[in-house]
C-alpha cells in the first residue's frame, strides 16, 4: 500500500518528527511505500491568495472557489499544489502527524488544505455542488489518521476535562475536511504531556504509535455518518428518529449516541488514549 505522510514541524529532534521517524520505520517495515510532505522543509506557502491563481477565470474579483475550480479543471494550478494532489491520490492512507496548536494545526498545515483541497476534487466533486461529499467524493477509499503531540496532561482532555475531549477538538479536520472528502477516518494517535516527556512515558507513547500504525489497514474507522447514507434529509439535517432529542458534533457518528451527547465509541477511543497503551504494546516496551 502507498502511505502519504504530511508533517509540520520544523525541528528534527522535537517529538512531531520522531514521530514521522517511527511512522516511515514501521511501515516501511511492513512492506508499504512512504511518501512524505516534510511542509517546514518545502517551504510550504501557507497562505491561499490571488498567486495561486495565475490564470484567472476572473481577473476583475477574486472568488476563491471559482477559480479553484477553473485552475483544477484546466490545468491551471501551480505546480506545488498539483504535485500534492498527485500523492494524494496516489496514497491509500494519508496521516497527518503535527503539535496541537491552539486546539487545531499549525498554520503551515492548515495552509496545505486550503490549497490542496480543490474545488472538483476535495470538494464541489464531479461539478454536482453538494452531492458527494461527507463519506463520498474525490478521496473516496482512502484511509486518513492524525497523529497529534499535545502539550496539555490527559485528563484536561479527558470527557469533563476543561479543554474539551480532543477527538472532539480535531472534529472540523477529522469530519469536516478529511471524512469531508470521502475518507475513511480513524481514530486519531495523542500522545499527551509532551512537555514533561520522561523515558517511561516515551516509551509507552513509542509502542502506541508503533502498535497504531500495525492497524493502519485493519482498524475500524470513526462511524460518521455518511450524508447519503439515509440518515439525513435532503437539507442535511439528521433525522428525527436517530438520536432523538439530541444535538451537537457527536450525534453524527453512529451506534449508541449516549445522553451526555458522547457515543460509546467515542468512550471507549477517549479510555484507549488515555490508558495509552494497549496490552500488545506493552508487552513490546
Ligand atoms: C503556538 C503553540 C500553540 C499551542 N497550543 C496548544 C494547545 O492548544 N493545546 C496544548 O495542549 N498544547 C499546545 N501547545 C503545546 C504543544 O502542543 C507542544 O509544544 C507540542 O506538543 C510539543 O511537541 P513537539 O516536540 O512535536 O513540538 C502549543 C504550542 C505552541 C508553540
Amino acid at each position: 500500500m502507498n502511505v502519504l505522510l504530511v508533517h509540520a514541524h520544523p525541528e528534527p529532534t522535537s517529538l512531531t518528527s520522531h514521530l514521522v521517524e517511527i511512522a516511515d520505520e514501521v511501515l516501511q517495515a511492513q512492506g508499504h511505500e512512504v511518501i512524505k510532505s516534510d511542509l517546514y522543509r518545502m517551504q510550504w506557502k501557507a497562505v491561499y491568495d490571488d498567486q495561486d491563481f495565475p490564470r484567472r477565470a476572473n481577473k476583475a474579483r477574486l472568488s476563491f472557489i471559482e477559480e479553484s475550480g477553473h485552475a483544477f479543471a484546466n490545468g491551471y494550478q501551480t505546480s506545488d499544489v498539483e504535485e500534492e494532489q498527485r500523492k494524494i491520490l496516489a496514497a491509500d492512507a494519508v496521516i497527518l502527524i503535527f503539535p496541537l496548536w491552539w486546539f487545531s494545526m499549525p498554520a503551515i498545515m492548515k495552509g496545505w488544505v486550503d490549497r490542496v483541497w480543490a474545488f472538483g476534487l476535495a470538494y464541489g466533486y464531479q461539478g454536482a455542488g453538494n452531492t458527494y461529499r461527507y463519506g463520498e467524493g474525490g478521496f473516496a477509499g482512502k484511509r486518513a489518521l492524525l497523529a497529534v503531540s499535545v502539550g496539555g496532561p490527559e485528563q484536561d482532555y479527558s470527557p469533563r476535562g476543561i479543554n474539551g475531549p480532543l477527538e472532539q477538538l480535531l472534529f472540523p479536520v477529522t469530519h469536516g475536511t478529511l471524512f469531508f472528502t470521502g475518507m475513511q477516518v480513524l481514530p486519531s494517535f495523542a500522545v499527551y504531556g509532551t512537555g514533561h516527556m520522561d523515558t517511561d512515558r516515551m516509551s509507552n507513547a513509542v509502542a502506541a504509535w508503533r502498535n497504531r500504525l500495525e492497524r493502519l489497514f485493519d482498524d475500524e474507522p470513526i462511524a460518521f455518518r455518511p450524508q447519503n447514507g439515509g440518515a439525513y434529509s435532503k437539507e442535511h439535517v439528521l433525522d428525527d428518529s436517530i438520536a432523538p432529542n439530541q444535538s451537537g458534533l457527536m450525534v453524527h457518528i453512529a451506534d449508541n449516541v449516549g445522553p451526555n451527547g458522547l457515543t460509546e465509541s467515542f468512550d471507549s477511543l477517549v479510555a484507549t488514549l488515555r490508558t495509552g497503551v494497549t496490552d500488545d504494546a506493552q508487552e513490546r516496551i
